[in-house]
């Protein structure tokens, strides 16, 4: 697999830089647990969070038929993560968007999306990464992209450093994936 064509493989070619056997990570939009089930491979620990009971079903199925119990999972609104977990976290990722094959009303938005962006900061590790691929078709999706921007835009380059990756010859609406690490 060419790790540039396929959003995920590009993701998590950068996430594994991040992680090792010791680590724990918080999936903040687990979805079908694609990505929940990728990183309880890697890790010591794993939190997927997702709004949605179907996506949390899913992915409890998906961890279970790959004989995985490194795993909490929580239905909550990911702006509320502080209400849930204590624990400092080595990667934190999101996912924004909808649920594949799921009901496409339910979209992160950008109010959560970018309070919840506030909670992360506060449970990211020093040398640790945040993940974000922005799926920015869907209804809530503009205005989800422009706010995320900007807020990671305007973090102070002291503590944080922001990257920021875009395919710019791709059709349509394609994702673009922001990465900050915390420096200090
Ligand atoms: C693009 S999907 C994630 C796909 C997932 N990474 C996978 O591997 O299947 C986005 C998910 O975000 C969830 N979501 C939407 N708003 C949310 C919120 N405020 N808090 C937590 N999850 C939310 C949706 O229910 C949906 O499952």
């Amino acid at each position: 697999m060419n790790p540039l064509t396929k959003n995920s493989e590009t993701a998590h070619m950068i996430w594994e830089r991040y992680i090792n056997e010791d680590s724990v990570a918080i999936d903040m939009t687990c979805g079908n647990g694609n990505d929940t089930l990728y990183l309880a491979e890697r890790c010591r620990f794993v939190y997927g969070i997702d709004i949605q009971e179907e996506a949390i079903h899913n992915t409890d199925v998906l961890l279970k038929k790959n004989g995985l119990d490194n795993c909490e999972l929580i239905q909550c609104d990911h702006k509320d993560i502080r209400d849930h977990i204590s624990e400092k976290a080595d990667l934190i990722v999101y996912n924004l968007g909808y649920l594949p094959k799921g009901n496409k009303e339910i979209t992160t938005t950008a109010d959560s999306t970018v309070k919840s962006l506030e909670c992360a900061l506060e449970l990211l590790k020093v040398n640790g990464l945040i993940s974000i691929m922005i799926y920015w078709g869907h209804s809530q999706g503009k205005t989800e992209r422009e706010e995320a921007l900007k807020y990671v835009s305007e973090l102070d380059g002291s503590i944080y450093h922001v990257a920021y990756l875009s395919y710019p010859n791709q059709k349509n609406t394609p994702p673009e994936l922001v990465l900050i690490t915390r420096k200090k």
